[in-house]
């Protein structure tokens, strides 16, 4: 099946803002500088594990991990937002970043956050949404009456705003959705709409604000350390075949709930990765894709990779000329 990819929010909108504008927004929101750290998802844990494909996917996409053979995985959790001290209890989406390790050497990654439709259509609603949310210099918070403001003009977007995502128990108790269509391409070259869902084998447990409140600050990355000492953390990847007409290019409508799901693996999590140094300072990006896999026609999609760069390359420069000059100190 092709995508559909008439009357895209592209064509109602065709003015992007640039990566450097909507990270510098972004900065904004985050109410101080945090230069070390990612833009969003600035506090996260990594792990590692194996993803077993279950074989369904291979008739629909060429991709070396969706086929039959294990393969290596690593995990970055994460609290969704810019400022690393927002405690893990605060009602915020939180992020599973998968990176497969790929049998030729090469990798592909795959975002998800804990809830199923993202809050703009177009990198410039985002950047509207940005800085209607960036806190006011006087209280410290989101002024209210700028935040209704915004929703009242994109009264489409009212849901995903408005909801409170849930507070999840573990990292290993919440379902993580990739939002965006991606096309699969089969060894025919036929493409193949799909969204994809992690589901948690231990299902989905949420807190309660009550319980929320009598939680440590990182009580999520604590509990899933304590958690694979006793098993594995397991998820099934799930995906929803699109069909002829779904839009493939709007990250905020949904897809029929009747479309047909495919259980297309298993992954495995067993233990935190050795070196968090390093995994931290990586990036994942939702356009680093394999054969089999390409992005679908939406503008948010495209747009993303540009600002993970942006805010790649801020955190890496500061690192860079922070060690630098303790270098220099020390001579
Ligand atoms: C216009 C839309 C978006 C923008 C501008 C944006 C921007 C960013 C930036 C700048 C980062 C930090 C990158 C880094 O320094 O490595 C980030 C991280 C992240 N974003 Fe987005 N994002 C957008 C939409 C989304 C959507 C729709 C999802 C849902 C799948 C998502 C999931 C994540 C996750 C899981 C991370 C953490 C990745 C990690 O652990 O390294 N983002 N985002």
């Amino acid at each position: 099946m092709e995508p559909n990819s008439s009357n895209t929010p592209t064509a109602r909108c065709p003015v992007d803002p640039t990566a450097s504008q909507v990270v510098d927004s972004m900065e904004r929101m985050a109410g101080a500088a945090y230069p070390d750290r990612r833009r969003s998802s600035a506090r996260g844990a990594c792990f590692t594990g194996t993803f077993t494909p279950t074989g369904a996917a291979a008739e629909l996409t060429t991709a070396a991990h969706l086929q039959q053979e294990p393969v290596p995985v690593t995990v970055r959790f994460s609290n969704s937002e810019g400022n690393p001290h927002v405690p893990d209890a605060a009602p915020v989406t939180r992020g599973m970043a998968t990176r497969f390790h790929l049998p030729d050497g090469s990798a592909t990654d795959l975002l998800a956050i804990t809830v199923p439709l993202f809050v703009a259509a177009t990198p410039a609603e985002f950047l509207g949404l940005t800085e209607a949310l960036a806190p006011d210099p006087t209280s410290g918070h989101p002024d209210p009456a700028r935040v209704q403001e915004y929703v009242a003009k994109h009264p489409h977007l009212a849901g995903p705003i408005t909801q409170q995502p849930p507070v999840p128990a573990s990292y290993g108790s919440a379902a993580y959705w990739a939002i965006h269509a991606f096309l699969w391409v089969d060894a025919d070259g036929a493409r193949q709409p799909v969204r994809y869902r992690w589901q948690p084998a231990a299902g989905r447990t949420n807190l309660t604000a009550e319980e929320a409140a009598t939680k440590a600050d990182d009580y999520l990355t604590a509990e899933l350390h304590e958690r694979l000492e006793r098993e594995p953390v397991v998820f099934t990847l799930y995906v929803q075949l699109g069909e002829a007409g779904d839009p493939t290019y709007d990250p905020t409508v949904a897809w029929p709930a009747e479309r047909r799901e495919l259980a297309v693996g298993r992954l495995e999590l067993t233990a935190p990765v050795e070196d968090q140094e390093h995994w931290s300072a990586q990036s994942f990006d939702p356009s680093r894709l394999t054969d089999g896999i390409e992005l679908s026609d939406d503008p948010v999609l495209a747009f993303r990779s540009l600002a993970y760069a942006e805010s790649f390359r801020r955190r890496s420069q500061f690192t860079a000329d922070q060690s630098a000059s303790e270098k220099s100190d020390q001579r």
